[in-house]
């Protein structure tokens, strides 16, 4: 028969496996390959039974590796420590002086967009960042299958949920909300802000992730006029100075008319005579939206308007690259720091 001690192989293969804690590379073991390359020199007579013998080696330790592989899975782990990682009555962990840190420029442009639309006697309400097909389509007037729908690249959950893609998805709610208003005899008047998100290739003017701030008025004698001085009017406090606005046609499902608001570049900021700005969209309330929130289109109109903050900020201080907002560069930064 062999030379082999193919027993003695046997228990050392077996015994590499009780140690290892990686048992199934055992099969890659020199000793393996060995013996099944011994098979082919043996005279033909002894190859079918030590070929056997090879082969019950193989099973018997495989079969160990599979005891090994469950006795390490189910090997007691350490347990984590989530305990603090100090002496809660004695020493406190250590934190940066809150002096280091500054509001984001975005923030603080945010909350003097919204301070001023306050002023002007407007509720405010931060916007969702979760929402639904209904607000973000079906209750601002977009048909079923509508290509309007396409202007917006939304991002949608697998469950169907939408990320919004404007801050129009605020305007049934707040149209709803402000019904019993108008019944009391009084008028909706609201901004809502926040972040919105859309699938777009990310370059100087274009992120997956913005702010908007929306606007909201109903009344029983609402007109397009009101809101061209309302717009104006924010516009040129933001800015601090006298502007001038124009509009032109534009098509939003939810408004009509629907147009485009442009202001002429302040000269303040580099701007020359003729130089415009397109800003927002707005327009006169859809009836099929007020109907929707359940007001009545001919007792009551409003108008709404909607528009990105990054843009205004931009032009306010000059910055030419929409992504440094989202950088977290500290030399950018710093420079809104106050
Ligand atoms: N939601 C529109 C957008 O993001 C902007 C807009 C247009 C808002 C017209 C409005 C409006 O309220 O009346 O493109």
């Amino acid at each position: 028969m062999s030379t082999y001690d193919i027993e003695g192989v046997k228990q050392s293969l077996l015994e590499k496996v009780a140690t290892s804690d990686i048992p199934r590379e055992v099969l890659k073991a020199p000793e393996i390959r060995e013996l099944y390359a011994a098979i082919g020199s043996l005279p033909p007579e002894e190859r079918g039974a030590f070929g056997k013998q090879v082969n019950e080696v193989k099973l018997a330790v495989e079969a160990a590796i599979e005891a090994r592989e469950s006795e390490l899975e189910s090997a007691d782990v350490a347990p984590l420590d989530i305990t603090a990682q100090w002496d809660v009555n004695t020493k406190q962990p250590e934190l940066l002086p809150t002096e280091n840190g500054t509001q984001h420029p975005l923030t603080k442009e945010l909350e003097e967009v919204v301070d001023i639309f306050t002023r002007m006697g407007f509720d405010a309400i931060e916007s969702r960042q979760i929402d639904d097909d209904h607000h973000m389509f079906g209750a601002l007037n977009f048909p079923e299958d509508h290509p309007a729908r396409d202007g917006y690249d939304t991002f949608r959950t697998e469950e169907g949920f939408i990320p919004p893609a404007h801050t129009s998805t605020m305007q049934h709610r707040i149209l709803k909300d402000g019904k019993a208003k108008l019944e009391a005899g009084g008028h909706i008047a609201a901004v809502s802000y926040g972040r919105v998100f859309r699938n777009e290739d990310v370059d100087a003017t274009h992120e997956h992730t913005f702010y908007q701030c929306e606007g909201v008025f109903v009344s029983k004698d609402a007109t397009l006029g009101q809101m061209l001085g309302t717009l104006r009017s924010f516009f040129e406090t933001y800015y601090g100075q006298a502007l001038r606005v124009k509009t032109q046609p534009a098509y939003f499902p939810f408004v009509e008319p629907g147009l485009e608001f442009a202001i002429e570049k302040p000269a303040a900021i580099g701007g020359k005579p003729g130089e415009w700005l397109e800003m927002l969209g707005c327009g006169m309330i859809h009836p099929n939206v007020l109907k929707e929130a359940g007001i009545d289109p001919n007792e009551y109109r409003g108008f709404a308007w909607g528009g990105g903050i990054e843009r205004l900020v931009m032009l306010k201080y000059g910055i030419e690259d929409l992504r440094h907002f989202e950088s977290a560069k500290l030399a950018f930064l710093r420079k809104f720091a106050s």
